[in-house]
């Protein structure tokens, strides 16, 4: 049974009266332990897709099985268990909390779920480290650069022990130097078991994967 299963999937969206075909009837499933990279032009519907498969949205028409469950028509309150349950979501934009620090940002995954501090907390702290972020515990996101905030989503990314950690343009807002860092962690996490779907316009990114898939006008063209 694949990890994800996505089958004829649509997503439409209305632009005031213009519909907007993002995706268009899709199908395409990913094994457990693979490391994809999501690749094609600017609007060819990526981010649509990654926000689907990360349960952060629905499709308008098709089906979805995440890990032999379908959830294309959950209610909100239901994607958002699954999301907390069974996905990791890195943003090119790092999406951490300001006020808090590296340690607080990676608890915030657990914080929703029924584990104890003392638990979490040393989650935390062993996540950072993984990370290379043990002597930053404290350091809040303005205190950190590209990199290391990227290295603090990743293992929040991470909390919640995921099957599904979701990319999108990871490495898009940081040097070059940073960005290999961060592939180096994808790459170790993968040859761990994790299962990763990468978005990048980055050929080089898309290398570092085992397979591309591409996708043009809301289309896959290669997968
Ligand atoms: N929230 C939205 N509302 C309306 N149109 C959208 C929305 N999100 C994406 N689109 C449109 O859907 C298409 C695919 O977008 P997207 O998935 O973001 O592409 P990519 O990530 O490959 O650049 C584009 O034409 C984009 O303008
Ligand atoms: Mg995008």
């Amino acid at each position: 049974m694949p990890l994800v299963e996505v089958v004829r999937i649509s997503k439409q969206y209305i632009m005031g009266t213009v519909p907007v075909n993002a995706l268009d009837q899709v199908s395409v499933s990913f094994e457990a332990g693979e490391y994809a990279a999501i690749m094609g032009p600017s609007g060819s519907g990526k981010s649509t897709f990654l926000n689907l498969l990360g349960c952060l949205d629905t499709p308008s028409e098709g089906t979805y099985l995440l890990d032999g469950l379908d959830v294309s028509n959950l209610s909100d309150s239901e994607l958002s268990d699954i999301r907390r349950i069974k996905i990791g979501f890195i943003f090119q934009s790092f999406n951490l909390i300001n006020e808090l620090d590296v340690l607080e940002n990676i608890q915030v995954p657990l914080f929703y779920q029924a584990v104890d501090e003392q638990e979490s907390h040393d989650r935390a702290v062993m996540l950072s480290q993984a990370v290379g972020l043990g002597h930053r515990l404290h350091h809040r996101p303005a205190e950190l650069s590209g990199g290391e905030r990227q290295r603090v989503a990743i293992a929040r990314s991470l909390a919640n022990d995921p099957v599904l950690i979701l990319a999108d343009e990871p490495t898009g807002n940081l040097d070059s130097k940073s960005g290999r860092e961060i592939l180096d962690i994808l790459h170790r996490l993968n040859a761990e078991g994790k299962t990763i779907l990468v978005v990048t316009h980055d050929e080089n990114v898309g290398r570092e994967a085992n397979r591309i898939v591409r996708f043009k006008d809301g289309t896959i063209v290669t997968s």
